[in-house]
């Protein structure tokens, strides 16, 4: 059975929320699932997994200062080869069209680009939930649509 790693980091809980809905659908495709916050994870467990996928709230256009070092800290680790997904959830933007590409409004982007320099391999390009304001609540339907990337993606994996 392929083995599923989901970790995020999340300060009003709106990244935690659509991170364990990845996971219910990841579940849901027969895959085994842990879903940790980054401050819980044991790094030299992360090679163990067949999928790591890594969710941020959007800070400044950038993940988070807390998921920057916890990325910093994962570019020790070997994962060439394992397979990659990123997330995060942000406020929606003008910033979010492509023309501004380099001001890309996404923390995901920035996390996908650690993935691809270590090798990893992207088994789905990186997607946002939008959030209201700073602490949420999320855009209704963003937990569903979640659940369905993870039933997709572990379906994906399984074959
Ligand atoms: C310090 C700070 C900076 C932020 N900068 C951005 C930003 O550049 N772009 C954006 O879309 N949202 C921005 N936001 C909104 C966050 O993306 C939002 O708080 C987050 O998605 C909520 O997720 P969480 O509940 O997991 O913390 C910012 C929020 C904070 C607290």
């Amino acid at each position: 059975m392929s083995r599923a790693l989901v970790l995020y980091h999340s300060l009003f809980g709106n990244t935690k929320t659509v991170a364990m809905s990845l996971a219910k659908g990841l579940q849901e495709s027969a895959i085994e699932v842990d879903c940790y916050s980054i401050d819980d994870v044991d790094v030299t467990e992360i090679p163990n997994y067949d999928l790591v996928a890594i969710g941020s709230p959007t800070h400044m256009i950038k993940p988070s200062k807390e998921m920057k070092e916890f990325l910093d800290e994962l570019k020790a680790i070997e994962l060439k080869g394992v397979f990659g997904f990123s997330f995060d959830t942000r406020n929606e933007s003008r910033m979010n069209s492509k023309s501004f590409l380099i001001l890309e409004n996404s923390a995901a982007r920035s996390i996908e680009g650690t993935m691809k320099r270590m090798k990893m391999k992207i088994i789905r390009p990186r997607v946002s939930a939008i959030v209201q304001g700073r602490e949420g609540p999320l855009n209704a339907h963003a937990e569903e649509a979640f659940i369905q990337i993870g039933r997709e993606i572990g379906t994906a994996l399984a074959n």
